[in-house]
């Protein structure tokens, strides 16, 4: 009777042992050709992926292809546990196209994705537009979350605060051809529309809350010379004032210290409330891996933004 009640409190034990789960982004800036022929290189960029669960990244730059690749198996080689690799079609309006990745270390993540597709762009809002994820929680728990959508983005500098406003139109986009994902809230498909206020003005803020977490991250490109900080209050008192920012300026993201250009921002109040608190920042890779600034910016002139949550 005795073993078999340890035998129990083992099991409810591993049951309800959850460790948090890291989501981290990164903007790999032109990771093409010549970096991935880089070996020494391929592998610092796979090591400081492989301390996220989920990585949402920006700017593969290959024409032939391959670098996306190249890098994923080296990921695999430096991660105990495998990957799944979600890539996204080359876009961009220029010759010099981009993918996003979705990397996602299943074991650990406690996800799975259930669709990917970039933007339909009819109107041309955007010089690469959003490479958007849902995915699907296996064990969800206190938190409430089940399904949740990524939109990963790489905003145009010269045209970024334009490209965070048209944002919502991608969203309003997301609610209509998802249905399903708005029946069984308490938000109806009709409501997550009204409440994502498209130019939106002091006296009529977007105030979409539906059950069905939105969270838009990556290189915004929102800071410094791209969009003032006179800009940036507006977004976050009128057209953003729905989401948590979870990547304020109190730290910087590019390699250089000086801007933060990249963002993490979260409509959905079960997902913002289960992110560990303080685990929302920047890693400093220089620091964690003793790197020179030179070293680092080889790496990227960005660094990574990540937070921690449990499921
Ligand atoms: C929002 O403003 C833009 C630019 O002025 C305009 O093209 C667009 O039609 C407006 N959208 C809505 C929903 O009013
Ligand atoms: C982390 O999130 C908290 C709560 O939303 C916020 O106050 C803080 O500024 C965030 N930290 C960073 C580095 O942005």
């Amino acid at each position: 009777m005795q073993f078999v009640s340890n035998l129990l409190v083992c099991a409810i034990a591993l049951a309800t042992y959850t460790s948090a789960v890291r989501i981290g982004s990164f903007n790999l800036h032109q990771y093409g050709s010549k970096k991935a022929a880089n070996a020494d290189l391929t592998n610092t960029v796979a090591q400081i992926i492989s301390d996220f669960d989920l990585a949402i990244i920006q700017e593969i730059s290959d024409v032939s292809l391959r670098a996306p690749y190249v890098l994923f198996e080296e990921l695999n080689k430096v991660s105990q546990e495998p990957y799944t690799m979600t890539l996204s079609p080359r876009v961009g309006r220029s010759a010099t196209k981009e993918q996003y990745i979705f990397f996602n270390r299943e074991s650990q993540s406690g996800v799975e994705i259930v669709e990917s597709y970039i933007y339909d762009d009819i109107k041309d809002l955007f010089e690469r537009p959003p490479f958007i994820g849902t995915f699907k929680v296996k064990n969800p728990g206190k938190s409430g979350v089940k399904l949740f959508t990524i939109m990963d983005v790489h905003l145009r500098p010269s045209a970024a605060y334009r490209e965070l406003l048209d944002m919502r139109t991608v969203i309003e986009d997301f609610i209509q051809i998802h249905p399903q994902y708005f029946d069984q809230t308490p938000t109806s498909l009709q409501e997550a529309l009204d409440q994502n206020v498209e130019n939106a003005t002091a006296g009529n803020k977007p105030s979409l809350k539906t059950n069905h977490p939105i969270l838009i991250v990556g290189d915004f490109n929102a800071d410094c010379s791209y969009i003032s900080t006179k800009r940036q209050q507006l977004l976050r008192t009128i057209d953003y004032v729905d989401f948590t920012w979870a990547i304020n300026n109190e730290v910087k993201t590019n390699t250089r210290q000086t801007c933060t250009y990249d963002r993490i921002l979260i409509n959905g109040a079960n997902f913002a409330n289960a992110i560990v608190p303080k685990s929302n920042t920047t890693v400093n890779i220089q620091e964690k891996y003793g790197m020179t600034l030179q070293e680092a910016l080889d790496v990227s002139d960005h660094i990574p933004i990540k937070f921690d949550i449990e499921w």
